[in-house]
């Protein structure tokens, strides 16, 4: 893409695209690091996504999503405010993740994808997130939460609230 035609991206990340091609001798090699900076800042792959992205690295819109559909943590659809991710793998579920999980779901009414009718959090049952000698560990965005009980979800839950009603604020007397 040419630094002239219209980017979906900030400038900074298009920039950091723009640099991340020319890193690889196979510009594809880009592909998924890409994905992950545009759904950061975008908060999913939309299909504009896909298509920036595609072009930027000289493929098919197919054969974006067909990568994309390879990896749990990349989302076609709009995510919560703040994304909880419960590993269930063997470690976690020896350790109690599904009882964890069964509380994130009935604490927050929903279930596996699901998002909250306010949008500050979405929950998702995942494998490994490489936090085995803690289990039964979470993710919520890029925080890490492990050595966790039942017992720990509603505190979790209060401190991303209270963060989020912190940003709204903030925002209002913006
Ligand atoms: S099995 Fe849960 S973090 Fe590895």
């Amino acid at each position: 893409m040419s630094g002239e035609t219209m980017s979906i991206f900030s400038p900074r990340l298009a920039a950091r695209f723009d640099a991340l091609v020319k890193k690889y001798p196979v510009k594809r090699s880009a592909l998924v690091p890409m994905l992950l900076y545009a759904q950061d800042e975008v908060g999913y792959l939309s299909d504009a996504v896909i298509a920036e992205v595609a072009e930027r690295i000289g493929i098919t819109e197919l054969d974006v999503r067909n990568v994309a559909t390879y990896y749990s943590m990349l989302r076609f659809k709009p995510a919560g405010r703040y994304n909880i991710q419960v590993c269930t793998n063997i470690s976690c579920m020896l350790r109690g993740a599904y009882p964890l999980l069964e509380r994130f779901q009935e604490e927050l009414g929903i279930g596996h994808k699901g998002v909250t009718s306010d949008g500050v959090f979405s929950l998702e049952e995942v494998e490994c997130i490489g936090a085995c000698c803690w289990a039964p560990a979470i993710q919520v965005n890029y925080d890490f939460h492990d050595d966790l009980t039942p017992d720990h979800v509603p505190g979790i839950l209060k401190t991303y609230r209270s963060k989020a009603e912190g940003a709204e604020g903030t925002a209002a007397h913006a």
